[in-house]
């Protein structure tokens, strides 16, 4: 077994079973929205659903990005969330494909079509591995085996910082970037994995030509905790175990560059009501990864029943709000009280 695949196997296990990885820090607690007692609409006729990449969505629900690769587990785990993101009509991003670069076996892990034929299906890999020798035709031959709808670019320079074997070389990365953007047909979208994307990011990715950013900011799992589990120097790992803008933080930070990018949030979020919060604060796609690993290494019954839930939540959110649909509450920050408004 490659150490890639050994290392997607430990982050896989480490998540499911330390709780304390989740830094759950409540920053969504922290905004509140004005109840309508007198909403003047019908529940059941509110519209959650959203026209994204050109696909329908049920609600604005993205399964982020966890994993694959040639372990039974891995390929059963990717099934898993594919076959539920299709039934309920939600977007899956897959994990780093990378791990394909080195073993043939792993493509089977992101030959998902099958289980998802129509839904909308995200690519992954490192952006730094545009500096160690990926190039667009890599990128096309990865997104060619998951028949991806667009490709994740995820930075994550503390991860790679932290880990013993992390692959640190930042340098003329946004340069990287704006080529593969340049050469690649489907859109790329450019993701942090818990620490934020801010204003800096936010200019060189604009320059880049990217369209599309996941901000995915601290709040949720974390990266240097999870390091530092696999490591025999946990300090690093726990010292910067915090690091990063919150999630609500960093779509503030995008509120300049919402005529420039289409935004996601991930990081953090937990239930629809933080999802509600997200899309009022800008974003047009919310994105979760541990709350859909352990329904995951269960069953796609227990995957639908995690989506179901954030519906059911995320569309009584708007109900209470007197907002009619998704479409209608991207961006309403006038619905925050004013005591927790900038
Ligand atoms: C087990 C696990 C594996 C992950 N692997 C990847 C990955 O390969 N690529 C990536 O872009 N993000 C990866 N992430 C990060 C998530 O996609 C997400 O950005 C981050 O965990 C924040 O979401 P959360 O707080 O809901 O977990 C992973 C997350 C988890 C929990």
């Amino acid at each position: 077994m490659s150490g890639i695949n050994q290392r997607k196997i430990d982050h896989v296990n480490l998540v499911a079973t330390h709780e304390e990885l989740d830094r759950e820090r409540g920053y969504f607690d922290r905004i509140h929205l004005t109840h309508r007692a007198l909403p003047e609409q019908n529940l059941a006729e509110i519209d959650p659903s959203i026209t994204w990449m050109g696909k329908k969505l049920s609600f604005p629900l993205l399964i982020s990005s966890m994993t694959g690769g040639s372990d039974v587990e891995l390929i059963q785990l990717n099934r898993t969330l594919a076959l539920a993101a299709e039934a309920e009509g939600v977007a899956l991003a897959v994990g780093s494909q990378r791990i394909m670069l080195n073993e043939a076996s792993a493509e089977e892990s992101f030959a998902l079509r099958e289980c998802a034929p129509t839904a909308l299906l995200l690519g992954n890999i490192g952006a730094v591995q545009l500096n160690y020798g990926v190039g667009a035709a890599e990128c096309r031959s990865m997104m060619g085996v998951l028949g991806a709808d667009g490709l994740f670019l995820h930075l994550n320079p503390l991860q790679e910082a932290v880990q013993p074997e992390g692959d640190t070389r930042f340098v003329g990365l946004s340069d990287r970037i704006a080529d593969l953007v340049k050469e690649l047909d489907q859109p790329v979208i450019v993701k942090e994995v818990g620490c934020g994307i801010s204003e800096g990011d936010a200019l060189l990715l604009k320059k880049a030509g990217v369209r599309y950013v996941d901000v995915a900011g601290a709040g949720g799992t974390s990266w240097s905790l999870v390091e530092s589990k696999r490591s025999s120097d946990a300090s690093i790992g726990e010292l910067f175990g915090d690091w990063g803008i919150p999630t609500p933080v960093a779509l503030r930070m995008m509120k300049p560059f919402r005529s420039d990018f289409d935004v996601i949030a991930s990081g953090g979020i937990r239930n629809g009501l933080d999802m509600a919060k997200c899309v009022i604060l800008g974003a047009s796609l919310c994105g979760l990864a541990r709350p859909f690993l352990q329904p995951g290494l269960e069953s796609v019954e227990a995957v639908r029943a995690v989506i179901q839930r954030l519906k059911r939540e995320y569309v009584t959110a708007l109900f209470l709000l007197g907002v009619e649909s998704t479409e209608a509450l991207i961006g309403r920050e006038a619905l925050i009280r004013d005591e927790d408004r900038d």
